[in-house]
């Protein structure tokens, strides 16, 4: 029976795995700009927020295996995941980034200039499905099939928007991830073994909509990943 671990970074069976995991793996080969912002990012009341290193160390691998050089991230907080995502990028690459926040942002920003990937990132404050639809429509929809990968991270109950203008913005071939896919084990879990909070159990079964949809959405190739929170990898394949 799985445990619902809502303050757990990590879906393994226990923390010492993860620990063991970053100290083998992650860690000794973490670029320094990106540790900085980690340890930046780890000082803040709302830490939680920031992807877990082993993903991004996952995300910088695939990044460079599919040859990326157009993203698009929708929620940014420190600009964690996005340094990890610029610094896989080529020195012409590009990605969007978008968050309602922009303070958030600016705590990352001179870590990111300081890593010299500041001109690869444009980044776009507002609503992540606004913002999309405005992306969408620049130059006459020339956007449209552009990007070879797209990172979801903002509001977990935009999903589904968020999945639909995705879907156009990436190319056939083309990658889209969805963080938190999982929600600490609980879209396998009964409601009552649920914990108290309400926003925990709306987005578990927003979640459970979200991967049954995705699961039969023949529009993409999909796997979920249990790394950090639940990862879900689509592959657009028309
Ligand atoms: C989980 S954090 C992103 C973490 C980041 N991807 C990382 O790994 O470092 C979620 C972010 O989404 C932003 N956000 C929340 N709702 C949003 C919305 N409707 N549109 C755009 N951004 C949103 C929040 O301001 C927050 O910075």
């Amino acid at each position: 029976m799985a445990t619902y671990r809502p303050d757990s970074n990590t879906l393994l069976a226990n923390d010492s795995v993860l620990e063991y995991v970053l100290e083998t793996t992650v860690y000794p080969r973490e670029h320094e700009r990106v540790r900085e912002l980690r340890l930046i990012t780890q000082q803040h009341p709302k830490s939680f927020m920031g992807s877990s290193p082993d993903q991004m160390q996952f995300f910088s691998v695939l990044l460079k295996m599919i040859g990326a050089r157009n993203t698009i991230e929708v929620g940014v907080f420190t600009g964690y995941s996005l340094l990890s995502t610029a610094l896989a990028l080529p020195a012409d690459g590009k990605v969007v980034a978008i968050d309602v926040n922009r303070e958030y942002y600016e705590l990352g920003r001179p870590v990111i200039e300081k890593a010299g990937v500041a001109h690869k990132v444009d980044f776009r404050v507002g609503d992540g499905l606004a913002v999309l639809d405005g992306v969408l429509a620049e130059d006459g929809g020339a956007k449209a099939g552009t990007f070879d990968f797209a990172y979801a991270d903002a509001d977990k109950l935009q999903y589904a928007g968020y999945h639909e203008r995705l879907l156009r913005l990436v190319r056939v071939g083309g990658t889209i991830a969805y963080d938190n896919t999982l929600w600490g084990g609980s879209v396998a879990m009964t409601r009552d073994t649920l914990g108290s909070s309400e926003y925990d159990r709306v987005v578990r079964d927003y979640m459970m909509e979200f991967n049954a949809a995705v699961a039969a959405d023949d529009r993409v190739e999909a796997c979920v990943l249990a790394i950090a929170d639940g990862v879900t990898l689509c592959r657009r394949v028309k």
